[in-house]
Parts: C-alpha cells; structure tokens; sequence
C-alpha cells in the first residue's frame, strides 16, 4: 500500500533546511517513492507542522542481551531506541557471554528482526571473550552480520595483537571500532582528576585516552585498515584525531552527547549517576570535542547508551559500574541546549546522526529520497518535555539530565515503512 505523510515539515539534507511538503512509501517495500505534493496514496498519515527526519542512526549502544537483562534487554532497548528516533542501532559487545561467536551474532539480528522495532547491528569482540588476547574470528562474525569489531567497555591493551587484528580487518573491509584506554595510565581511576580531588576518589589522567588513540592512528596507517574511534572525551584526542586525518590516515570518529553538554565540573556529589567511561572531563577538553565535532574530526553523534540496574547505580561512585543511558534523550538534549542557542547547526547535529553514520558504516538509510529506505524521525520540535526517568522505556534510570527541559519531543518513528514507536504508547518489558 503508498502511504502519504501530509501537513509536515520534510528534511532537506542538502540545504539543512525544514520544507512543508509531502513524501509518499510503499509499506511493503519500506521504500519511499516520491516526495512532493499532489502525491496518489491509498493511506494519508496527517501530521501538524511535525519535522520529518531521516530515522536517526546509533552506532555505539549497549543491549545488554545476552546475560545481563536486568540492566537492559533486546526488547526494551530497541524499543527505547524507537522512542529516541532510531530506525538503526550498533549494539556492543560485552555482554554475558561477550558476542564473539557467529550464533550470538545471527541470534541478535534475528531475534531484533522478530521484534520488529528499531533494526541491530552486532559489533562482534575485537578478542574471544573480549580477553585482550587471541583474536576472533572476524570472517565468521563478519559473514554472521556483524559490522565491526570492539571490545568496547575496555581497550585493546597489547599493541602487537592490535596489530595484527587490523591487519585482518583491512582484508575484511570492516572497521575496528576502538575503546581507547591505557589501563596503564587509567588504573583504577574512575574520574577525571579534578572532580576526584573535590570527591576524595581516584582520578583518570585525560591522556589515557589519546595515548590509545595515537597508538592506533600509527597502527592504521601502517596498516591501511578503517579505525573508528569510540567516545572522544578529550582535548589531545581530537588533536590527534584531527592530525591523523590531515595525515590521510582512514580514521573516524564519534562524540556522545554527554561529552557536548557536560564536564566534570557539575559533578557536585557522589552520585553514580555522573559515573561514565570515558568520565566528564574539563571545560575545555568539553570545548574541543565540540570544536571537533563542528570541523568535522569528530564524524558521528553516539549515545554510548549504557544502562545499569538501580541497585548498581546506588553505589558510590567508587564502585558503581560507569555508563548513562542516552537513546531517549539524545536529540532533544542536543536540540535543545547545541541547536536553539546557536551553537551547532541543526544540519551538523542530523548528519551527525544519519548520513555520516549511514556512509561510514555503509548502511542503508539516512537519507529522504526517493528509492532510499522509508525511516524516518517525526519530531514535534515545538513540544517540550522535562527528563523523568520514571517514564523511559529502557530499563535504565541511570542519567544525569534528571528535570532537563528538553524541546523536540519524538511523536512517532517509521522504520521500512511501519510505525514502530507511537508516543506513549505501552512498555514492552
Ligand atoms: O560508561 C561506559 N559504560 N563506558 C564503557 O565503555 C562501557 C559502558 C558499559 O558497558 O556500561
């Protein structure tokens, strides 16, 4: 059947702009076939004044399935992510067991398949079991579904064998998606140093992270091989991101937007809330990642969701496990606090969380035209909501934008030509 949406305001990639007019799909395709008016359609969907995105693209999420489904599960995460405006996720793989078998990766993108919300990506172990140490086979997962390859939750820590897994991923054609920390420098630590001075806890030194990344921009140069950097947090990490793709090595990159909003000087109390690898730095590495983000070195948004039980997160800081969850909020966070005031284009944050992704990763979507996917976002960007962790899908309350006024409130999201997020509608658990 076509189906038409009227009466919205259409993304325009190339100008960055909202127009009104209306684009017509095939749901059983999932493909759009014309944009415009005076379009035939035989079901009309009427929105009032709403922006129609592309379906927003989350590469570096947790889902916590297999093993650790009190913190999150296939069903709610993806559903979570439908809330948030995703139509496609990359998942994580440190879970229980840690996705390094070709099953684990086909049981996911089965299993999300037979959801039906938003679409999962695996990212299989860089190392088996995410040990550190012999590799995975990347063939296998790769032919299985996978994307790419990390052992995200922790870095690779014996160059030798990174090298030789970027030398694998080369052949593969699929990029090496690095958590970059040196458990050498970070230690124990669990945030930056000044926020663990104020606290009495240990700190993480800020070069902990570019020490990794240097290290492997010279390893992919060497090599040839696609390096994706997770997460940048840091002032020397876009320094040396920023000189590496100067260089014309093949590297990219993802911010999230707790490093674009947050540092660690609004880290008041001890409160696991604000605990996140890599932590909330300072002001100005807070200020490069957003200066990266704006020229480009940082490529892509990414929410890095992690969301942990309640009980976990009541812990002191000391103890409690690092992450914040990210899919529900993440675009009115941005919009709200980067776009209205000026500080980022609307059109840099959209690309940063659609065709960026789509082309770096070569995925379908991210994009509204003809014979493209139909997934697409429909936000209400005049709408405003307050962050209340009561009333999130995921199973995570862990955030620290608790009673942010957020404007952009997500009404519905479409993903190959099926509704799959209505606002309010019911939890799945
Ligand atoms: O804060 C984080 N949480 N950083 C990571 O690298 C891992 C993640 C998790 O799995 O909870």
């Amino acid at each position: 059947m076509i189906v038409r949406i009227d009466g919205g305001r259409l993304w325009d990639a190339e100008s960055g702009q909202l127009r009104e007019t209306s684009v017509a799909f095939d749901d059983v395709t999932g493909e759009i076939v014309a944009l415009g008016r005076g379009l035939s359609a035989e079901k009309v969907i009427e929105l009032r004044g709403e922006a129609v995105f592309p379906g927003f693209i989350d590469m570096h999420v947790h889902l916590r399935d297999p093993g650790l489904t009190a913190k999150e599960s296939l069903e709610t995460g993806v559903q979570a992510a439908a809330a948030g405006g995703f139509t496609q996720v990359a998942c994580m793989p440190n879970t229980k067991p840690p996705i390094d078998s070709p099953k684990l990766v086909a049981d996911i993108v089965e299993r999300a398949k037979a959801i039906g919300k938003t679409e999962v990506h695996p990212i299989a172990c860089i190392t088996q079991g995410q040990a550190g140490d012999e590799l995975a086979d990347f063939e296998a997962l790769r032919a299985a579904g996978a994307v790419g390859f990390s052992d995200d939750g922790r870095g690779v820590q014996h160059g030798g064998r990174m090298r030789e897994a970027f030398l694998r991923l080369k052949e593969l054609g699929v990029p090496a998606i690095i958590h970059a920390e040196d458990e050498t420098i970070s230690g124990k630590g669990v945030l930056h140093p000044n926020a663990a001075r104020r606290l009495g806890l240990l700190g993480i030194p800020i070069e902990a992270e570019a020490a990794m990344i240097a290290r492997d921009v010279l390893l992919a140069e060497q090599t040839g091989a696609h390096l994706h950097v997770c997460h940048v947090s840091t002032e020397p990490s876009v320094a040396v991101i920023r000189w590496a793709k100067a260089r014309g090595i093949r590297v990219t990159a993802e911010v999230t937007p707790h490093h674009l909003l947050l540092s660690e000087t609004a880290i008041k109390r001890d409160d696991a809330n604000w605990k996140v690898n890599p932590p909330l730095q300072s002001e100005r590495d807070r200020e490069a990642c957003l200066e990266g983000f704006l020229d480009g070195t940082l490529d892509i948004i990414a929410t890095d969701h992690a969301p942990h039980t309640p009980a976990e997160k009541a812990q002191s800081m000391a103890t409690a496990p690092f992450g914040m969850v990210g899919l529900e909020t993440a675009f009115g966070l941005l919009y709200t606090y980067l776009v209205l005031p000026g500080t980022v284009p609307l059109k840099r944050i959209i690309e940063g969380m659609t065709s960026r992704p789509a082309r770096l990763f070569g995925l379908a979507g991210g994009s509204i035209r003809p014979g493209a996917r139909a997934d697409f976002a429909i936000v209400d960007l005049h709408a405003e909501r307050t962050i209340d962790p009561a009333l999130f899908y995921t199973k995570g309350r862990n955030t620290p934008f608790l009673d942010w006024r957020i404007a952009g409130v997500i009404k519905s999201t479409i993903r190959r030509g099926q509704v799959i997020y209505e606002a309010g509608e019911e939890r799945l658990s």
